[in-house]
């Protein structure tokens, strides 16, 4: 369902090693939760990527902001790819689910998976993207062994949970780090950030070697701007940071 707008390249680094393309994906728990359809024809006319949507289960994390009936209520009503960062405890059933509602990637996080691989396999064999996220504090040699699995890699810059929190220190430089581990290794794997993608760090983020930004509260669903301006200030700091790669020599 819906792969071919899976694929949409529409904003480049410039300048860069990596020809990845920059793709967008608006939080929707940041989105106003009482008008989610209206938000989501804004979001279409903007020419975002995905929707990226947050589901926990007050476990994993201590919030539940979106659950699944949203989703279930909201996939008929746009084309756009949903792109979901599961937080939860049992990512199986969520995984199940998703399936059923007809989403088009799924993240689980590695911290909440005992059985990752498999995880993963199953994702992937119900025709699904798989997407593996860490937490700050997680080491990315946790997915050694595990990138052919993998369409992408979630790498979280504030402890997940919540929007508004500060960038975590270090953030960056995992970024970094990731980035040259992935360019070493050939694949084609993509890496997303979330948590404080705010204005200001949008252009290290992507000189870094990001290639998903989730743009929440500190970018397009910053207050007091429209989307529409928030979005020009997100595509001006996307450029800025294509024109420079600031970090190429990390440790894997
Ligand atoms: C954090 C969430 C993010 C959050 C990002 O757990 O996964 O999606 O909404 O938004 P800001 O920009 O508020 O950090
Ligand atoms: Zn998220």
């Amino acid at each position: 369902m819906h792969q071919a707008q899976f694929q949409r390249h529409p904003v480049r680094r410039a300048n860069t090693a990596c020809a990845n393309p920059v793709l967008l994906a608006p939080s929707m728990m940041c989105a106003d939760p009482c008008h989610l359809e209206r938000e989501l024809r804004r979001l279409e006319h903007l020419k975002v990527d995905w929707l990226h949507f947050d589901l926990m289960d007050a476990h994993f994390v201590p919030n539940m902001p979106l659950g699944l009936e949203v989703l279930r209520a909201l996939r008929p009503k746009t084309a756009l790819p949903f792109d979901v960062h599961l937080m939860v405890e049992n990512s199986d059933f969520f995984v199940r689910e998703l399936a059923k509602i007809g989403v088009q990637a799924i993240t689980v996080h590695a911290e909440a998976c005992p059985r990752l691989e498999q995880t993963l396999r199953r994702i992937r064999g119900l025709g699904i993207r798989a997407g593996v996220a860490l937490k700050p504090a997680t080491p990315l040699n946790t997915l050694e062994g595990l990138l052919e699995l993998v369409d992408y890699i979630l790498l979280m810059t504030v402890n997940p949970g919540f929007a508004g929190q500060a960038l975590l220190p270090g953030a960056i430089r995992k970024l970094a780090d990731c980035r040259a581990w992935l360019d070493r290794s050939g694949t084609r794997i993509r890496i997303e950030v979330d948590g404080n993608v705010s204005f200001k760090h949008i252009p290290h983020m992507v000189a870094a070697g990001a290639d998903i930004l989730v743009l929440g509260s500190s970018s397009l669903f910053h207050k007091p701007g429209s989307l529409r301006e928030n979005m020009a200030r997100v595509r001006k700091g996307i450029a800025a940071g294509g024109r420079q790669r600031l970090i190429t020599k990390a440790q894997p």
